[in-house]
């Protein structure tokens, strides 16, 4: 319980009477004379899955939808530029296109576009990803696969609405075999909602594949690299893992359609493109021209791990498409190829250099390992078939590679007799760690912050995978980030942390999603063509992450009366991390004690708040609610703080 210490506070109102109210201090009580169990560097991660437009449009920046014609309709996408005939309609005798299949590119990328002019100026243009957004001044690299032995250029421009041109480059110097040519095209004005054009200026026909343009400007100056104000806002959050490709996408809705990391690697004009999942999952919103081109696949996915200092932690496919939609199983016996893919997977991420996966990875640009320690056996799968394909895997797996930890599932929900049937089999299998889900009202994360309180500790630990408060319910369409569902999670994150012998990472679920072609929310960044912002969910992530130390420090008491506490020692830095979160209106003044350290000057504080628990933060206004820093004097072992209404707040306090 908290301790209170009675304390008179002076209102000052209107009316000539001066109102005197008895209101409680609250005394936070760190003991850091008890050390407690170290904290799981990887405690507070990212989770990330191909939903929303997050990969291609999204993260991986290609602005050309369906560039290799290999949608279920393979012109999805493109449409003809006709020129207008002499009675002035559009004149289809003036050229055609075609898809065809004969000689491709190769084998995993069939189809490719032959476009043939009967009169020059015909041409055909693309609509990217709701649009095709360039910025004044940007370059952008447009680039094609192109066989032909008639025209000898190919004329590109990008145009606005109003069919002004904002720049145009050209392709030449085609020999009559496949190959790959490149140019740079910058642009004179901004635009989210351009069209990509192509023209050819001379009588005659052209193969063409691989149609992409690319901003130059990419996360790591990498040539078709990753978008940097994404990437940026990931790095941010200074995460402790990134858990990948998902999420139901590593299940298919199919096993045919099952996410296969095998197929994302390599050459990225060889890697197959396949529906995306949640293409048509929903009703209230369809996404026909969702599919993955794997240009963002598991090398990227290993690599974007690096860069931002997080453990990459995959998910792979077990033999079980997803039970919420047709429940496919591979047989038992046809479990071998599944486990073989994770062995496989294992020797890309971290075997030598002369082993077949670890060559390609080498051969790829990394010769060095990219130190995986986890993989996740299934997504969110439940009941005795997943046992049965869990211990075929784990057989295997344990036997030739004990140093990698296995997650599993708990099912979809938190609680339940699917989730106590798994999870009491987890216990006697003595699984390693196991992932939990919770996508609940944020009245729940309220209530549950002491939920792995006594959770037992011998058991297997804990990955709260995915969760994110749902201000409507799950799946629906009207769930907002806000200041509410943020605040409440991160009173909930109090109780992760406390717990961090039993829990050792958590992430919030979905990471990204399109602004105009999303299919769930919330989400924790939000983005369009050009622009993209965090939400009050994602900066209670980020202060979290950010402020993760490396050992527990018991705290009392941890949630009483609406606020809720965790403490940690970072023992590479010397601070003591208080976290304190108030999701009452009231302002609470409370008192920070602190026993067995000496405080050594300044602490940092950061605060997250809003008195205004329907806050959100959009494109217009991206920081509406987000992280202010301030420091206070720390002369003793005594801090009197004031806790204000609707808040998160986080001391660093520097010790001797
Ligand atoms: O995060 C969205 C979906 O929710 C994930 O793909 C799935 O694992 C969960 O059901």
């Amino acid at each position: 319980m908290f301790r209170t210490i009675g304390v008179a506070i002076v209102a000052v109102v209107s009316l000539p009477i001066a109102l005197i109210s008895q209101q409680s201090k609250t005394v936070i009580t760190v003991d850091a004379a008890h050390p407690g169990a170290a904290i799981s560097p990887k405690m507070f991660g990212i989770f990330f899955e191909d939903i929303n437009f997050a990969a291609d449009g999204g993260l991986y920046p290609e602005r050309i939808k369906n560039r290799s014609f290999e949608f279920d309709q393979p012109l999805t996408g493109w449409h003809a530029i006709l020129p207008i005939s002499s009675k002035g309609t559009l004149d289809a005798t003036k050229g055609e296109l075609d898809v065809r299949t004969e000689n491709p590119l190769n084998e995993t990328n069939p189809h490719y576009l032959r476009m043939a002019a009967y009169e020059p100026g015909f041409g055909l243009w693309n609509t990217g990803f709701r649009g095709i957004g360039v910025e004044n001044g940007a370059e952008y690299r447009f680039s094609a696969y192109v066989r032909t032995g008639g025209p000898t250029s190919i004329r590109a421009t990008i145009t606005d609405a109003s069919g002004r041109e904002l720049g145009s480059g050209t392709l030449t110097g085609f020999d009559g075999e496949w190959k790959r040519y490149e140019t740079t095209i910058r642009t004179n004005a901004t635009d989210p909602h351009a069209r990509f054009n192509l023209f050819l200026d001379e009588k005659g026909s052209v193969d063409l594949d691989m149609i992409s343009l690319f901003p130059v400007d990419t996360w790591n100056h990498r040539p078709n690299g990753l978008r940097k104000d994404l990437v940026q806002l990931l790095a941010d959050m200074h995460p402790g893992f990134i858990r990948f490709p998902g999420g139901c996408i590593v299940e298919g809705r199919r096993l045919a359609t099952r996410y296969r990391w095998k197929t994302t690697v390599g050459d990225i004009a060889a890697r197959k493109t396949i529906v995306n999942r949640w293409n048509d999952e929903f009703d209230t919103r369809p996404a026909p021209d969702y599919f993955q081109s794997f240009g963002l696949g598991f090398y990227e996915y290993f690599q974007l791990a690096e860069d931002i200092g997080a453990s990459p932690l995959p998910i792979l496919n077990c033999g079980m498409a997803c039970q919420f939609n047709s429940s496919e199983l591979a047989e038992l016996g046809e479990t071998k190829e599944y486990i073989q893919d994770a062995l496989d997977l294992i020797e890309f991420a971290n075997g030598p250099v002369d082993s077949p996966w670890g060559k390609l990875r080498t051969d790829m640009g990394h010769p060095s390992p990219f130190h995986l320690t986890m993989i996740g056996v299934g997504n969110e799968q439940w009941g005795p078939h997943y046992l049965e394909r869990y211990k075929l895997f784990a057989a295997e797996l344990k036997a030739k590679h004990p140093e990698i930890k296995l997650v599993v599932s708990a099912g979809p929900s938190p609680s339940g007799d699917q989730f106590e049937y798994l999870w009491s089999n987890w216990r006697q299998l003595n699984a390693d760690i196991v992932d939990e889900h919770y996508y609940m009202s944020p009245d729940w994360f309220l209530k549950n912050t002491a939920r792995y309180d006594n959770y037992d500790r011998s058991g297997p630990k804990v990955f709260a995978g995915e969760y994110a408060a749902q201000t409507s319910g799950v799946a629906k369409t009207d769930n907002r980030n806000n200041w509410k569902t943020a605040i409440s999670e991160a009173a909930f994150m109090t109780g992760l942390e406390r717990n961090g012998d039993v829990v050792q990472m958590a992430s919030y679920a979905p990471l990204l999603a399109h602004a105009d072609a999303w299919q769930w929310t919330p989400d924790a960044i939000w983005f369009d063509n050009l622009r993209s912002y965090g939400t009050t969910d994602y900066y209670v992530q980020r202060i979290f992450a950010s402020n993760v130390g490396t050992r527990l420090i018991p705290v009392t008491p941890h949630s009483e009366g609406g606020v809720y506490t965790s403490a940690s020692l970072d023992e590479t830095t010397h601070e003591l991390i208080v976290k304190a979160v108030n999701a009452t209106s009231d302002t609470r003044a409370a008192e920070i004690q602190f026993t067995g350290v000496s405080p050594a000057g300044k602490a940092k504080v950061t605060t997250l708040l809003s008195s205004d628990l329907n806050a959100e933060n959009s494109f217009d206004a991206p920081k509406k609610v987000a992280p202010h820093d301030s420091t206070v004097a720390v002369n003793s072992a005594t801090i009197p703080v004031s806790l204000a209404p609707y808040s998160v707040t986080v001391y660093r306090i520097p010790l001797r």
